[in-house]
């Protein structure tokens, strides 16, 4: 038996300084994940991959209201894993909760969540130079490189899946 690397399609959002699109990109090589922004999203494209991963810079408490918007075009998810990640001035998840409702209600099994501080150069903060100059790091890069390889060895993906045949059977 060969197992197959899922197909994987990455939509991200990272409109402040990029911080994001840094995890993005270094969970996308791991993965070798296609990497999308939303406006080239489209339910067709995603029906083509086996893992969907959905990333934003934290706005107002929330993941960006593109990464909403796309989630809310999906068809029901028949269970189909999919990963969060983001990036904030704590970095920390609770902001995905919203959007993790979202796609549990259509049946997306959510298979990791990552999260690390970023960047922020904006309004009063940025009168005083920013916060977390130097974030992410490559410390923190190296984590999402940890997380991205566990959602390979993830279960979902060590057993043969009827609809997306990831092993190949000889
Ligand atoms: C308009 C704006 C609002 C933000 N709101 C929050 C927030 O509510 N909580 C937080 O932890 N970080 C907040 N941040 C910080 C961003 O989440 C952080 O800078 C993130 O790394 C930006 O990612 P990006 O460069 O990929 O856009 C905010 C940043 C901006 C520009």
């Amino acid at each position: 038996m060969i197992k197959k690397e899922p197909r994987t399609l990455i939509v991200c959002v990272s409109r402040h300084l990029g911080n994001t699109l840094k995890v993005a990109n270094t969970i996308a090589s791991v993965l070798k994940a296609d990497l999308i922004s939303p406006a080239d999203f489209s339910p067709e494209l995603a029906a083509a991959y086996d893992l969907l991963g959905f990333g934003s810079g934290v706005y107002r408490q929330q993941l960006d209201p593109k990464i909403k918007e796309v989630i809310s075009l999906l068809p029901d998810g028949d269970s189909k894993p999919v990963f969060l990640f983001s990036t904030s001035v704590f970095g920390v998840k609770e902001p995905h909760q919203e959007i993790k409702n979202l796609l549990v209600r259509t049946h997306y099994s959510i298979i990791g969540e990552f999260s690390c501080p970023g960047k922020i150069s904006y309004g009063f903060v940025k009168t005083f130079g920013g916060l977390n100059p130097t974030r992410p790091n490559a410390s923190d890069l190296d984590e999402a490189v940890f997380f991205a390889k566990g959602l390979l060895n993830n279960s979902v993906f060590s057993k043969t899946n009827k609809n997306n045949n990831l092993l190949d059977k000889n």
